[in-house]
């Protein structure tokens, strides 16, 4: 798949690819939630350009860490560092600008805006990032939704589209800022093969362009296009190789 022609740089300068370290290092993580210890102690590493899938049975706590990854929670103790920087170490004004521009997430059930329309949930995150005119992000949201197979559902609303559909497009969204990390959960949940296919194809040639993905999926045959795999089971990892070598 080749880049968009209406490329932009949401990021300018900042956007400088680390290649000697890892992206993202996990150190020890443990969590909570609601009273209870969900993760016990992760340890991961993932580097640019790199695929990383994690498998494990339900409630395993998957989810749980990409939250923790994406800096979307902080974790109850250990580190996350981004690009050898410790991210509890920022404010909350910092980390709402890593979520923006750094990290494209989509989430399990997808999260998306019932009162906007398809493409507008997909332009969203490209507006507030302030870094490029309306026109050119929309236009921009428009080629990934075409890229996935969406574009025909552009004005639609959230509740006039299949789940499968609905899925695509908040992929569509977690890319429209060029993240250097993608943090995708049961991306292809609601999806048949070919669909599915379609999907990774657009992910992994977002990895093929430099940004990291980890993936969690129950789908074998989606595990096995990673790079790297490690598996969890109840809030560890049990299985693969979580570092780098
Ligand atoms: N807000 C919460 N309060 C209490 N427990 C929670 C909360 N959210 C999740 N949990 C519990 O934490 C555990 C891990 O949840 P998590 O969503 O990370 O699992 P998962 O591996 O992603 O599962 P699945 O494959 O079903 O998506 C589960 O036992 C879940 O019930
Ligand atoms: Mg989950």
């Amino acid at each position: 798949m080749t880049s968009p022609a209406t490329s932009f740089d949401p990021r300018g300068a900042e956007s400088g690819a680390v290649d000697d370290a890892p992206l993202l290092i996990a150190r020890d993580l443990h969590h909570r939630l609601g009273g209870t210890e969900i993760l016990h102690g992760i340890d991961l590493e993932l580097g640019a350009g790199e695929f990383l899938a994690i498998t494990g049975p339900s409630g395993c706590g998957k989810s749980t860490l990409l939250t923790l990854l994406a800096g979307l929670e902080r974790p109850g103790s250990g580190t996350v560092l981004w690009a050898g920087e410790e991210l509890a170490g920022r404010s909350e004004r910092e980390l709402s600008r890593h979520r923006l521009l750094d990290v494209g997430f989509v989430f399990q059930r997808f999260h998306l805006l019932g009162t906007l329309t398809l493409l507008d949930n997909v332009a969203m995150p490209g507006l507030m990032a302030r870094r490029a005119p309306r026109r050119e992000v929309r236009e921009r949201a428009l080629e990934l939704m075409e890229r996935l197979d969406v574009a025909h559902l552009a004005e639609r609303g959230v509740g006039e589209a299949s789940g499968g559909q609905l899925q695509r497009v908040a992929i569509a969204r977690a890319l429209i800022n060029r993240p250097r990390l993608v943090v995708a959960d049961e991306p292809t949940g609601a999806l048949d093969s070919a669909a599915g296919t379609g999907v990774m194809e657009a992910l992994e040639a977002v990895v093929a362009d430099g940004a990291a993905l980890v993936l969690v999926t129950h789908d074998d045959s989606v595990a096995a296009r990673a790079h790297r795999r490690v598996a969890m089971a109840d809030g560890r990892i049990v299985a693969g190789e979580p570092l780098l070598s």
